[in-house]
């Protein structure tokens, strides 16, 4: 059967999209951010999966506000780099999973949570930032990827305990799925920023570390934070944070942390990265 081996967060700050593009990763701005993800690269290259189940945002790239899914899973073939606004990024095409996909689509829909299927979308920053942080710049993604799109966006954006739960239903699609595949489950955006107003620029690095010790330890209580909280401590932007909890649900309730990353500024906000792996105990 499937499996989820490990989950993987990721900031996707456009600026690092920018900065690895243009050859700038070595200048001093630049180079804490990418040492940060030294070992990951390595480990990935190790660990081989299959596939990732990669949350998300879309940033008005593939959707607009003519149309909002909550949550949104990408069952196509392939996906292109969206362009936006500067051009595609230099990137390979994503290639998807339909066949997964099709099947977590069924199982999570039919366990009550409310898909939106997507043939076709361009996927932007929010997608193609985590992974050319986590793989650098290879000719071809070295495995397939599911993307799946969170409204975080435009109000009202899903609960935190909804997102949890949705990664409890996560799991149990991928294991019922009658192949062999190591699956990665990818939780992307935040951590606390605010692009806009009075407090943009907002940065709140007790919040962020606060969440990811919660994360690690203490999700079943973490995923009852109201939106609010977010918003006030970590900024408008912050509650990207709650596509995180999606990750953490798909996992199970002990995990070991085997690489954590915390770094300000870059750009508008904090990088936060984790690395969790499923210890294998049932609970
Ligand atoms: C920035 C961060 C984001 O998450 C985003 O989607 C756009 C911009 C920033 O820090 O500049
Ligand atoms: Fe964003």
């Amino acid at each position: 059967m499937a499996r989820i081996t490990a989950g993987v967060t990721t900031s996707h700050v456009p600026a690092i999209g920018a900065a690895l593009d243009n050859g700038r990763s070595a200048d001093d701005y630049w180079k804490p951010v990418f040492a940060g993800y030294e070992f990951s690269k390595e480990w990935i290259k190790a660990e081989k999966p299959d596939v990732i189940f990669l949350v998300y945002n879309d940033h008005a790239s593939a959707f607009s506000l003519d149309l909002i899914p909550t949550f949104a899973i990408g069952v196509g073939e392939r996906y292109e780099p969206a362009d936006e606004g500067w051009g595609r990024r230099p990137v390979p095409t994503v290639e998807g999973h339909p066949e997964l996909a099709w099947h977590i689509a069924q199982s999570v829909i039919q366990s009550n949570f409310d898909l939106t299927m997507v043939n076709r979308m361009d996927v932007d920053h929010g997608l193609t930032v985590p992974l050319s942080l986590m793989f650098g710049q290879p000719d071809a993604w070295p495995c397939k990827v599911i993307p799946f799109a969170v409204n975080v966006v435009q109000y009202p954006p899903p609960s935190g305990r909804r997102c949890y739960e949705l990664g409890k239903a996560l799991r149990k699609a991928v294991e019922s799925f009658d192949a062999d595949l190591n699956v990665q489950i990818w939780g992307t955006g935040g951590m606390s920023h605010q692009l806009q107003g009075p407090r943009a620029g907002l940065i709140n690095a007790e919040f962020d570390n606060q969440f990811l010790d919660r994360l690690i330890n203490d999700a079943e209580s973490l995923s009852h934070v109201p939106h609010i909280d977010y918003v006030r401590e970590a900024g408008s932007e912050g509650i990207e944070l709650v596509m995180w909890l999606i990750m953490r649900g798909a996992l199970e309730d002990r995990v070991n942390c085997l690489h954590r990353f915390y770094h300000v500024p870059a750009s508008n906000t904090a990088v936060g990265h984790l690395i969790l792996e499923n210890t294998g105990n049932r609970t």
